[in-house]
């Protein structure tokens, strides 16, 4: 896997290429904003000293004697420190004049309406960790948090970090064998779950799948169940509890657990390009520093302010910019439980004008979907509260921000599309609203204190054209390792080029030195804004009893940005019909979950081969694109090919 050759995606670069619009910040947001352009200079003077001074601004303990400490690939920032992120993201507001500030606005998808206040978020997640602690978890214990968007999974893990245990918080909507697999590979000692959750008007029933993942997690003590429905449910005496009930009973204050600033504060699980996740490895100080300053800066955060974030806390972007970075801010932040066109396209807005969301943040594939819906939904609300809209998750089309732009942001709001990643730990390449003039489709530069170049793969720079994206200084929330891997996080991220992080992504940098991030450029599919590895489906394919090879490729999609084709080999006489691929699809989204479902599955009597026995993906992907077939000479048996384009082309 070091130092594959990859090439960039020329297929992703689309329209991308030809985007020349340019859109300058208005005075008057310019005016009210945190960040000044002065920022950038500040910082690109002294990385370091930018960093610390943010540092700073939260809670310590006991301040760092060192800022940063790099000998590639790892890195220790505000070495000697000690903090418990919960103090500033909590104790600070209660003591600050927040104490009765909303932090929490919560809708769940039935339409039940609840808010908290500072003072009760802290006083649960003080009330849950005490739980916590008397159910046995200690100071760097695992802890999993399989639970839905309920103001309870923002409360875990807190709870968790109130006493220096690990979360590693996994999708709701993980399949059973992808929540087994997580827990057993850091041996969490408790699971934190629900009865159910509610999505487009159905039940999942979270606890049930749970038990089945249980079967076989032998390092799992005890269970608590937060009561979200009235579903039914096995509950195993001695090892499963009521949230509530526990609750009931626990005290009102928890003293913090007083971190080393290195200390690990979370994993969370991304894909790999091998079929094994990687368990993403997140430490306290700098961490929190990374998400406190991008929060004020990209969302120029404001003590009257209603901040949307739309993801879930499943993902990288709800730890960072919906429990760590907005709180750290004393922010009044919405959190929504169910889907956007649930029971109306026109739910996410009618939830902005309710509630007056001044700050937008979603992903492009949702905006997409949005267009698609119609204009009609939008336009039935007064959406004139916003003031600024945020993109993450995938390159975004020009058409679509456009549309954002103008049917969401009337034309007088700043979009930040946002770059970054589950390893980054925070926003790495962004406007910065009020200063950086923007251009559709372009993330622009690189966070004050940020270094981000493309770079070609010897290393050179590229100053103006294609390349790999690349981070060239240590930053604060960088990860610091996966989880029992050190070698594959070495072989992942620093063996392209000489002490330099690889993010697997194609881009590229124009005249005006804006960056234009293109995708990956690795074995890993962005399916609506969430990564997929392809070896994952193809080893979950293969081990269905019918099937005797399998190849996935990640072909454009309309509407989720990319999604999966497979091209299958079935043994015997097995013949699919309609019904079938229906089923091999529900198998792939049984094992690991519905994102990972095939769009497509081709059946083919064989696969296109090296004559050393490889996949050719790539020509896999030009035919299920419809493309002209590229160079075909290394292939053992050429009609392979030929018959497999029939066959796409018939279907
Ligand atoms: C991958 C990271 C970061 C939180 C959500 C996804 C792609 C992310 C952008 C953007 C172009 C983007 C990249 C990256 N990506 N944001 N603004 N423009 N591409 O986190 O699941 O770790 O995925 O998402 O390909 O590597 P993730």
């Amino acid at each position: 896997m070091a130092k594959k050759k990859t090439s960039a995606p020329k297929e992703q670069i689309g329209d991308l290429l030809h985007e020349t619009r340019k859109f300058k910040p208005s005075a008057a947001f310019s005016k009210q904003a945190n960040a000044k352009k002065a920022i950038y200079a500040q910082a690109k003077k002294n990385p370091v000293k930018f960093w610390e001074k943010m540092a700073g601004e939260l809670v310590w303990k006991k301040k760092w004697s060192k800022a940063l400490e790099w000998k590639a690939p790892d890195a220790k920032w505000f070495v000697g420190g000690k903090l418990n992120v919960t103090e500033t993201c909590l104790d600070q507001h209660i003591t600050g004049g927040r104490k009765n500030k909303a932090a929490l606005i919560w809708e769940g998808e039935p339409g039940e309406k609840r808010t908290m206040t500072y003072q009760q978020l802290y006083r649960d997640v003080n009330k849950f960790a005490n739980v916590l602690k008397s159910l046995g978890i200690k100071k760097g214990d695992r802890v999993a948090i399989y639970l839905p968007m309920i103001p309870e999974l923002v409360i875990a893990m807190l709870s968790c970090a109130r006493i220096g245990a690990v979360h590693s918080v996994v999708f709701g909507g993980f399949s059973p064998d992808s929540l087994r697999d997580r827990i057993n590979d850091s041996e969490c000692k408790m699971l934190i779950t629900a009865d159910g959750a509610y999505r487009r008007g159905q039940i999942l029933p979270l606890k049930h799948d749970a038990d089945i993942s249980l079967q076989d997690c032998p390092s799992i003590e005890n269970v608590i169940i937060v009561k979200r429905g009235d579903f039914l449910l096995r509950f195993k005496e001695g090892r499963d509890h009521w949230y509530h009930r526990l609750m009931q009973d626990a005290d009102n204050y928890c003293k913090p657990t007083y971190m080393d600033s290195e200390d690990p504060l979370f994993i969370l699980y991304t894909s790999g390009t091998t079929g094994k996740p990687k368990g993403i490895v997140h430490t306290c100080g700098g961490y929190l520093t990374g998400v406190y300053t991008t929060t004020k800066f990209v969302f120029d955060i404001k003590d009257d302010d209603i901040y949307w974030c739309t993801a879930d806390c499943g993902w990288i972007t709800g730890h960072s910019y919906i429990t760590y970075g907005p709180l750290a801010n004393g922010a009044t932040q919405v959190i929504y439980e169910g889907a956007p066109n649930w029971p109306d396209e026109d739910r996410f807005w009618a939830m902005v004008e309710d509630y007056g969301v001044t700050i937008f943040y979603t992903a492009p594939t949702a905006i997409r979907a949005f267009m698609k819906w119609g204009r009609e939904h939008p336009d039935k609300h007064k959406l004139d509260t916003l003031r600024l809209l945020g993109t993450v998750g995938e390159p975004i089309n020009p058409e679509a921000w456009i549309w954002y732009n103008e049917v969401i942001g009337k034309k007088k709001c700043p979009i930040v599309d946002t770059w970054w990643q589950t390893e980054t730990g925070h926003i790495m390449i962004t406007p910065l609203p009020g200063v950086t003039p923007t251009k559709p489709g372009s993330a622009t530069q690189p966070f004050p204190g940020i270094e981000a170049k493309i770079l070609d793969e010897n290393g050179k720079e590229v100053k103006q054209g294609g390349g790999f994206l690349a981070i060239t200084k240590p930053w604060p929330g960088m990860l610091r390792g996966i989880w029992g891997d050190k070698k594959r996080f070495v072989d992942t991220y620093w063996s392209k080029w000489n002490d330099i992080y690889f993010p697997g992504d194609g881009a590229k940098i124009d005249k005006d030195k804006y960056l234009w991030v293109l995708g990956r450029i690795d074995d890993e599919v962005n399916i609506s804004g969430h990564r997929i590895s392809t070896m994952e489906v193809e080893s979950t394919l293969v081990a269905h009893p019918d099937v005797v090879e399998a190849a996935i490729v990640g072909v454009p999609h309309e509407m989720k940005g990319k999604c999966l084709v497979a091209f299958v080999t079935l043994s015997g006489d097995t013949v699919p019909n309609e019904k079938y691929i229906q089923r091999l699809k529900d198998f792939v989204a049984n094992k690991i979950g519905a994102i990972a479902k095939p769009e497509k599955i081709i059946f083919t009597a064989d696969l296109p081969k090296t004559r050393s026995g490889k996949i050719m993906r790539r020509l896999l992907r030009d035919i299920a694109m419809g493309k002209v077939l590229g160079d075909t000479t290394t292939l053992a048996d050429p009609d392979v090919l030929s018959r497999i384009k029939k066959r796409y082309e018939d279907d």
